[in-house]
């Protein structure tokens, strides 16, 4: 006697069930799905028999195929995700990793002074609210000069120890940037105020003793809106001093002077003492420059696409590795760009502490 397609389904459906459920893994499963649902499956076989049938048998047949077929996939479906479930749980048992392992820092290096520096004025003026900007090494005249307010033949050209570039079939030349100035006009240019931007980078002159190198590295600042006042550039100064030498209080004096670019102009001297052959910041009857600043000339806003007449602020420029020194207690600047690696161990930071406010600027 032939079986019945009913009996011959429920045989097949147990046969199938059982083969799903022995699946150890994905691969097996979808050896079983295609050993089923694939071309040559024995339930796509079964579906092409539907067309060799009478009308009646076709409807009750196809009826329970269809079904059966749907049934298998969703079990195929269920099975196919326990086993991933499965075999990720037995990865993750092999992959864990041993957080309360110390680390190793011998095995990276020590972050350089000047790097370290960079990131704790980056810190400081974050938290003040200030973003980073940045410019090309390789500027123009018009940027690094006639844009700060210093036309041809302006004396302060010829302080500047320039290097320049060979000069193009027009007559220009490039320079490389003297100082990070030129990115107060790049980001007025492209920046609607209110601006707060801070500006770290390399610069170059064409100098060289114990305090200056061919290559140095500077920090901007640049506020432009319609209220900023020289008030703020004091406030604003003495915060950045005590969040970065880490003093509660920081003798401090702003003295008159002269940049191009600046009107009224100061330079900010940082209250020392050098008892005992040490230096001291923050207090004493000595005095260390550390910075220019003052307010932006009416004439670099203009050159910055900005209307004088409606917006003013301040600006300061200061030498990071001169920062450094004086924070950090190192006579010479020569050694900082030397790659000694006594001098990179001795006074390099480790790599595995961050600045920030929060925990510490050089803890
Ligand atoms: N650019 C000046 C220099 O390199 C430093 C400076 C002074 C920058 C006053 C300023 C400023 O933004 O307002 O010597």
């Amino acid at each position: 006697m032939q079986d019945t397609p009913t009996s011959d389904l429920v045989s097949l459906k147990s046969d199938i069930s059982a083969a799903i459920a022995a699946a150890k893994d994905e691969r097996a499963l979808e050896a079983v799905r295609v050993a089923v649902l694939g071309k040559k499956g024995s339930v796509s076989e079964r579906l092409k028999g539907l067309g060799a049938m009478s009308p009646e048998e076709r409807r009750a047949a196809g009826a329970e195929l269809n079904a059966l077929r749907d049934e298998v996939a969703a079990a195929l479906e269920a099975r196919r995700t326990a086993l991933a479930g499965a075999a990720l749980e037995e990865r993750l048992k092999t992959e864990t990793v041993d957080v309360t392992l110390p680390p190793r820092p011998e095995q990276v290096g020590t972050v350089h002074p000047v790097t370290q520096v960079w990131q704790e004025v980056i810190a400081i003026f974050a938290d003040m609210g200030f973003s980073v900007a940045e410019g090309p090494h390789i500027e123009t005249d018009w940027y690094n000069f006639g844009a700060l307010n210093m036309p041809d033949e302006h004396p302060a050209r010829q302080e500047m120890d320039t290097f320049y570039l060979k000069a193009k079939p027009d007559g220009s030349r490039m320079v490389l940037r003297t100082h990070t100035s030129p990115v107060q006009i790049r980001t007025m240019e492209t920046t609607p105020p209110p601006i707060r931007v801070i500006a770290p980078g390399r610069t170059f002159r064409s100098d060289s003793d114990q305090t200056h190198t061919p290559m140095f590295h500077q920090v901007e600042g640049l506020v432009i809106d319609e209220t900023t006042h020289l008030g703020h550039l004091k406030g604003t100064l003495e915060a950045f001093c005590k969040a970065f030498f880490e003093l509660d209080e920081v003798k401090m004096r702003f003295r008159p002077s002269h940049f191009p670019f600046t009107e009224p102009s100061m330079e900010v001297d940082i209250g020392c003492s050098w008892e005992g052959g040490e230096l001291k910041i923050g207090a004493g009857d000595d005095w260390l420059e550390i910075l220019g600043s003052g307010m932006v000339h009416p004439n670099v806003i203009r050159a910055g696409g900005l209307d004088p007449d409606k917006y003013q602020g301040f600006a300061f420029g200061m030498g990071i590795d001169r920062i450094a020194m004086l924070k950090y207690g190192m006579p010479d600047i020569r050694p900082f760009f030397e790659a000694d690696l006594r001098w990179l161990r001795h006074y390099g930071f480790s790599a595995l502490a961050v600045p920030t406010l929060a925990e510490g600027l050089s803890a």
